[in-house]
């Protein structure tokens, strides 16, 4: 596997690739790499010739109080796991390879309307820097096809709009989310958790599936079924952010004629902020 530290080594690998008629699929990711970005690599090898994995904690997509100085940082693992997945690059740009004029002169990507809701709400300027590292990455990648976890089913859905209102030359494929046998999303962010709050962290997959059971069998009290799962939630020991049904294509609340919903919810537990989806098709 061939590391790339700077932008030169990267254009260069990229364009004898381009120049040789291999196709280029492209995992970007913030690294401590778990089986959810494995199964990504996965669906890019079946994909394309050849493979190549980022690796940045992107300081524009954390707000002040967040924990861009806690993320883990497991380089060395993450690039074993890389190996033996037969990656055929990896790219570790630094935070000045990324943001030369600093992040406050730094030219950005918003994706308006989508951005605001959810996530955007409690994150204010998180998906303003989520599109901007990634139109970043695909300018510098250049990539035939882009793979992204469902899990951020809203990051998802920001990044197929920008692609899109952006003209941009890349294919951007949405990969089912990886989970623990308890059902639990695997996210870098479990490792935050104890064994206990890991076991607790599970109800929220149980709780989803809960809500999905009962809109399938037809009930639309929606703002019933939130909060009723917010009560459960809280009891076990979790403080809410959200848990919303909301339309899968605007991100708004559902309307009782909606087909494709998804339940999205964001909860702490302790400090950890835990994001999960699941999507309902009536
Ligand atoms: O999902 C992530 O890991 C990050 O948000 C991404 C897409 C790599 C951008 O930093």
């Amino acid at each position: 596997m061939k590391v790339i530290d700077s932008t030169a080594a990267l254009r260069e690998l990229i364009g004898d690739w381009k120049r040789s008629g291999l196709s280029v699929g492209f995992v970007p990711t913030m690294g401590n790499l778990h089986d959810g970005h494995l199964k990504l690599v996965k669906r890019a090898k079946a994909h394309n010739d050849k493979v190549i994995v980022s690796i940045f904690v992107n300081p524009m997509q954390f707000g002040k109080n967040e924990d861009l100085d806690a993320y883990p940082r497991t380089i060395e693992q993450d690039k074993a796991k890389l190996v033996a997945e037969g990656t055929d690059a990896v790219f570790l740009p630094s935070v000045a390879d990324m943001y030369p004029a600093g992040l406050d002169a730094q030219t950005f990507v918003e994706v308006p309307g989508i951005s605001d809701v959810l996530c955007g709400a409690s994150r204010p300027g998180h998906f303003r820097g989520v599109a901007t590292v990634v139109s970043k990455l695909f300018n510098m990648v250049q990539p035939d096809d882009a793979f992204f976890g469902e899990k951020d089913f809203q990051q998802l859905a920001v990044i197929r709009t920008m692609a899109r209102d952006l003209s941009m030359a890349v294919t951007i494929h949405g990969v089912p989310t990886e989970r623990e046998t308890s059902g639990l999303a695997m996210s870098s962010r479990n490792g935050y958790l104890s064994e206990e709050e890991k076991a607790t962290a599970s109800e929220i997959y149980q709780a989803m599936q809960r809500m999905k059971l009962a809109i399938e069998k037809g009930n639309k009290n929606f703002d019933e079924l939130e909060a009723s799962t917010v009560a459960d939630l809280e009891e076990k020991g979790f403080r809410n952010d959200y848990v919303k049904v909301v339309n899968a294509s605007t991100f708004m609340p559902a309307s009782a004629t909606d087909a494709h919903l998804v339940i999205v919810v964001a909860l702490f537990m302790g400090k950890t902020r835990l994001i999960d989806n699941i999507q309902v098709h009536v």
